[in-house]
């Protein structure tokens, strides 16, 4: 009998996709120099670039070690509450985590760990780094932490040769959304509505090139004019983010991919933004 690769050996995760200009931030002088730096230039400009701005708050960030993973393991505990408890890890899972994949970690003056985000290790066949586990001390709220060290965390992915940045994300968790979709420029790219287990979630992917991640962020004021100029239904989806029938239905039909999220009220349900996934030209 000959031996036959299973076909599974063969899987790429090759995502690709590109928002419209006219929803997304027009870049900035210094990203759009380093976007004319090679991958190598860039990650470490980059790299230098978050450095400056979480000094800039007498904070550190820096790669975790094993010794980090009984606190940083107090931290997640104390911000993964309520629906997201069922997602759990343990300090076990992140020595794991910074053995075989990758961990960073945000410290005060005091050395006090107020942030961290873990990877899962790297499928080398796949070339994929899926997140684990991001979390930011309440203290930290609204100083942009969470995208930043999310960020960095994609070019270390893109150091290692990462192509794809993966992983999942509760339907609820509205901030997390915005940070990912419209901060970092990610797209939910499948959706999970009924699991008995965990409850109502997607899967949330990022290209990890220089161009992906500087050219995928979502302006708010231009996606308005998109909205007021297009056609609903047609040329994008809007979706409030409750509506599981709805996104069941658009997600079924893998015509619209969710890429953004509007600004967050307080006491509202906001909305998803889809885009026909031919004008993404999504593949994967
Ligand atoms: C989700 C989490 C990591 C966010 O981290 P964070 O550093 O507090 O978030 P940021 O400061 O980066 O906030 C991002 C944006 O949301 C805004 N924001 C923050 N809190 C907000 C709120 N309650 N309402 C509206 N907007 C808010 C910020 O102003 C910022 O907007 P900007 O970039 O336009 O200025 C953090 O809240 C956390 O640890 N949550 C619990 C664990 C979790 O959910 N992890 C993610 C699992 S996928």
């Amino acid at each position: 009998m000959i031996y036959k690769e299973p076909d599974i050996a063969y899987k790429k995760h090759l995502l690709s996709y590109s928002k419209p200009m006219d929803i997304c931030k027009s870049l900035s002088e210094s990203d759009a120099s380093a976007s004319q730096l090679t991958k190598n230039g860039f990650i470490t400009s980059y790299k230098q670039t978050i450095y400056d701005r979480v000094n800039k708050y007498g904070l550190t960030l820096r790669l975790a070690t094993e010794d980090d993973a009984e606190r940083a393991d107090c931290l997640i505990q104390t911000r993964f509450q309520n629906n997201l408890k069922r997602t759990a890890t343990n300090a076990y899972d992140l020595i794991r985590f910074i053995k075989f994949g990758h961990g960073l970690i945000l410290e005060n003056s005091e050395h006090k760990i107020v942030g961290c985000l873990f990877e899962e290790p790297y499928n080398e066949s796949e070339k994929i780094s899926i997140s684990r586990r991001l979390a930011i001390d309440s203290s930290l709220t609204g100083m942009g932490m969470g995208g930043t060290i999310t960020l960095f965390s994609c070019l270390i992915a893109m150091e290692r040769g990462a192509l794809v940045k993966t992983g999942l994300i509760k339907i609820r968790n509205y901030l997390s959304h915005l940070i990912h979709l419209n901060n970092l420029g990610w797209i939910l790219d499948s959706f999970y509505p009924n699991s008995d287990e965990l409850g109502v979630f997607f899967s949330i992917s990022m290209p990890l090139n220089p161009a992906a991640l500087l050219e995928n962020r979502i302006d708010l004021n231009k996606l308005q004019t998109f909205i007021a100029e297009k056609k609903n239904g047609v040329d994008y989806c809007l979706t409030k983010c409750d509506d599981f029938d709805g996104i069941t239905k658009m997600y079924d039909n893998n015509d619209f991919k969710i890429v953004a999220i509007s600004a967050l009220e307080e006491g509202e349900v906001p909305e998803f933004f889809a885009l026909p996934s031919e004008v993404l030209r999504y593949s994967m």
